[in-house]
């Protein structure tokens, strides 16, 4: 089966587990995509109801727009469900108010830590899925490696400001770096304005260690690594079928 396809079966694997009323997080990609056809599909036919998506780019947000799925930003979505709700009594549990989200990977480990922003998203797509309770992941087999970084590189969101320095932090920690272009040949600018570094550390032996160096830097605003906490399921298909892995 070609990867389109099997793309196509763990995205609508995934959509099973979306239900009438619920709050939708909307991945960016090309997996995530046939899931928000999917999801826009199954409202259309009555078979869902009281949907509304939370996009997590500009591209995806179109993309449903056009498809008719109802749409909310993170904020409007805050307003609508903590309307009678005193900020300050918000607890963590009370603050994931996106039931549920669908998005691809670039890379799986078998610990289920990610990698992700091959699309540059990464940034609105950590921010959706610190704030969902279910995320789950839909992949083919090809996406899955024994340690990150055998199969991908990790996307570095930089401020603008901050591109030679992020550089030269990144080669620092030894990892081979290149600035994303876009197709017009200029760099690339995600939807929040910042530059992408892709940073090639190799096989990566501890991804909590690196995300927790990452994070501590001012100038780099987010990164691809996705740690397993936020992962609730990965939807893993081949052409032996479909595997979930939680
Ligand atoms: C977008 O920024 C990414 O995180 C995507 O989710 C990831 O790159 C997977 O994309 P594909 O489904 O197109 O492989």
């Amino acid at each position: 089966m070609d990867y389109s396809r099997l793309k196509q079966i763990a995205a609508e694997k995934a959509v099973e587990e979306v239900k009438d009323g619920m709050f939708v997080g909307l991945g960016t990609g090309s997996t995530a995509k046939f899931a928000i056809i999917k999801i826009a599909k199954k409202i259309k036919d009555g078979h869902l109801k009281n949907i509304y998506g939370i996009p997590t780019s500009k591209k995806t947000e179109e993309l449903a727009a056009g498809l008719g799925i109802p749409l909310l930003s993170l904020n409007q979505l805050f307003k609508l469900r903590t309307k009678n709700v005193e900020r300050r009594t918000l607890n963590i549990e009370r603050t994931k108010l996106i039931d549920i989200t669908i998005d691809g990977a670039d890379e799986v480990d078998s610990d289920l830590n990610l990698i992700k922003g091959g699309g540059g998203a990464l940034l609105r797509e950590k921010v959706i899925a610190q704030n969902t309770g279910r995320l789950l992941i839909v992949v083919d087999k090809t996406k899955l490696s024994s340690r990150l970084g055998e199969k991908f590189f990790v996307p570095v969101e930089v401020l603008q400001f901050a591109l030679e320095s992020e550089i030269n932090f990144l080669e620092s920690l030894g990892a081979k770096t290149d600035i994303r272009k876009s197709d017009d040949g200029g760099f690339f600018v995600t939807d929040e304005g910042n530059y992408i570094i892709d940073a090639n550390f190799g096989k990566i032996e501890n991804p909590a260690e690196l995300n927790s160096l990452l994070n501590e830097r001012a100038g780099i605003v987010e990164h691809g690594i996705f740690l397993n906490k936020l992962v609730d399921s990965v939807y893993c298909s081949s052409n032996d079928g479909i595997e979930i892995l939680s």
